[in-house]
């Protein structure tokens, strides 16, 4: 490198480094190092796979969900799912990536998604459990990311703040209609529960002092705060919530610590969690080989898409539109 160029990268550098401690936004254009660019990829993608891997779980219950009215507010929460990935999707495309190659790594196993989404989904009440664990875990680690160094991605995290809280609530709304049901939907709410509890905390990532990223992201502003701290607020949430559910939370070493000022709480298999990320899950094969063939099925979607959007920018650049069209 010349003199030149590393004063000038020294330069960019400066701006770069000032800009986040003042809190305030990177925004596509800027210079950014290469490694805060390839975190961003890693994580927007992690993430926006998670969204759409995330839809699977629910699916399986929309045609049997209990009346029309949970059915719908089913199928609009796993809509807004496919609209949550597309929004980190194109946050993502303005680093310079596409979402075709971020789908062909997800395909490959090149590119990780949530490992929550490898647990099965065998009862009604696990959709339940899924709305208020699951993407209430997601809340708790979503709404510090609206404060993320990088605008794209910060801006995409109000508007799926907003649609989870939703998720969260009719989830909660769930368990505790089945939870002061029959006792047979006592019981299955409370056995969804004792399935999804410790997979929820497993969400937030491995301990801090076994974080390969979180040092260098909370640096960048990327991350707000630790996989710990957000589990134990995560925690400090649910169990006055499951006490409302008239549910336990499937974990001896709860208990209130009013020395440090949040509950303290069992050990977590992260044995478990290691070979979930090794692809050893319950569900991975399942839930990739549905992706991928979702994907080839829809194939001819976006190729009619992308034929459709070139003729018109044919017609535009030659001026002439197809007159059966004119008259549509
Ligand atoms: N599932 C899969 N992989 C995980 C994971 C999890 N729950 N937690 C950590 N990992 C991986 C990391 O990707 C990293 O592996 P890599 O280097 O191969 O990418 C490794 O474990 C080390 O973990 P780190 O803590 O160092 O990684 P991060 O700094 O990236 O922190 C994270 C992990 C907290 C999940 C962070 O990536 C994050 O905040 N991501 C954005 C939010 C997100 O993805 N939320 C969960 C899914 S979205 C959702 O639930 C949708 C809702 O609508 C249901």
């Amino acid at each position: 490198m010349t003199a030149v160029t590393v004063d000038t990268t020294a330069r960019y550098e400066a701006v770069f480094d000032a800009t986040v401690a003042a809190d305030e936004r990177i925004e596509p254009r800027d210079w950014m190092p290469d490694a805060y660019r390839a975190t961003l990829i890693r994580q927007m993608a992690q993430h926006a796979h998670s969204e759409i891997i995330g839809m699977q779980p629910e699916a399986n219950w929309i045609t049997r969900a209990p009346s029309l009215r949970r059915k719908a507010i089913l199928m609009a929460k796993v809509q807004d799912e496919a609209g949550h990935g597309l929004y980190l999707y194109s946050a993502a495309e303005t680093l310079g990536t596409s979402r075709e190659e971020l789908l062909d790594k997800l395909h490959a196993g090149r590119q990780r998604y949530s490992s929550i989404f490898n647990y099965p989904t065998l009862t009604w009440a696990d959709v339940g459990a899924i709305g208020w664990l699951v993407d209430g875990a997601a809340i708790t680690n979503q709404v510090p990311l609206c404060r993320c160094s990088y605008g794209p991605y910060a801006r995409a995290m109000v508007r799926i703040c907003k649609e989870e809280s939703f998720h969260q609530r009719q989830g909660y709304e769930l368990l505790l209609t089945l939870s002061r049901g029959t006792p047979a939907q006592h019981e299955m709410a409370q056995d969804a529960v004792n399935r999804w509890w410790w997979p929820s905390l497993m969400m937030f990532g491995p301990p801090d002092d076994e974080s390969a990223h979180s040092a260098q992201s909370m640096a960048w502003k990327i991350k707000r705060h630790s996989n710990d701290e957000l589990r134990r607020r995560f925690v400090d949430i649910c169990v006055p919530q499951a006490k409302v559910l008239g549910l336990t939370l499937p974990d001896p070493d709860l208990r209130w610590n009013e020395e440090r000022g949040h509950h303290d709480f069992g050990p977590i298999d992260w044995t478990e969690f290691q070979e979930v990320l090794k692809g050893n899950g319950p569900c991975n094969e399942q839930r990739l080989a549905q992706r991928r063939s979702a994907h080839e099925e829809g194939a001819w979607v976006r190729d009619a898409a992308a034929a459709y959007a070139e003729k018109h920018r044919a017609e535009e650049r030659s001026g002439h539109q197809d007159p059966q069209e004119a008259t549509a």
